[in-house]
């Protein structure tokens, strides 16, 4: 059987020279592939006590809504920003590439709950910190993320000090 690692294509100088880009579509596109993934990052999630998995426009929502579904748990979307109908809570963070703004409903999480999320990649951890004080604006703990790829050289986990974060695929560099 092949690893995970084996699955993601990493594609030098994109977007930009120097940088490695790890492409999940090569992931996805394999049912292999997309099952490991999938039963991996649940794994992380083994034996947790949690109400709520969270995840984020657009590639979260690849790998948070099976996970949910799965595990039987309600999926939140976090959006980016002027997407969703309802009353939004909302934040702007800085991107590796640029900046952004995300937003989730109001009422989609009640305070107390407890909340997992997911996403496919933690670079440097900016929209992770931005999901973290979305869901805690609204009054929900975060008790893990899990991410598919985590790009340690971005030092994302250190605007995440205190926090539950764990990845399947870890690579050393950016
Ligand atoms: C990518 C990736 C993560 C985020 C990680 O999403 O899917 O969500 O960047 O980077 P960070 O740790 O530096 O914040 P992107 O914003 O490119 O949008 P997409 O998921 O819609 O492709
Ligand atoms: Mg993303």
């Amino acid at each position: 059987m092949k690893q995970i690692e084996e699955y993601v294509r990493s594609i030098e100088d994109f977007p930009e020279e120097g940088i490695i880009f790890r492409d999940v579509t090569s992931v996805l596109q394999d049912a292999d592939g997309l099952h490991l993934a999938i039963d991996l990052m649940q794994e992380k999630l083994k034996e947790l006590d949690f109400d709520i998995v969270v995840g984020p426009e657009s590639r979260g929502f690849i790998f948070g809504v099976p996970i949910a579904y799965n595990l039987h748990k309600p999926f939140v979307p976090i959006r980016k920003k002027g997407k969703l109908p309802c009353e939004t809570i909302g934040i702007k963070y800085d991107l590796e590439y640029g900046s952004a703004e995300l937003e989730m409903h109001r009422d989609a999480i009640k305070p107390g709950q407890k909340v997992v999320i997911i996403d496919d990649l933690i670079a440097t951890g900016g929209t992770n910190e931005a999901m973290v004080k979305l869901v805690e604006g609204l009054g929900g703990v975060v008790v893990k993320a899990v991410f598919l790829m985590e790009l340690a050289g971005l030092k994302g986990r250190e605007r995440l000090k205190g926090y539950d974060v764990e990845s399947v695929i870890c690579y050393p560099g950016k």
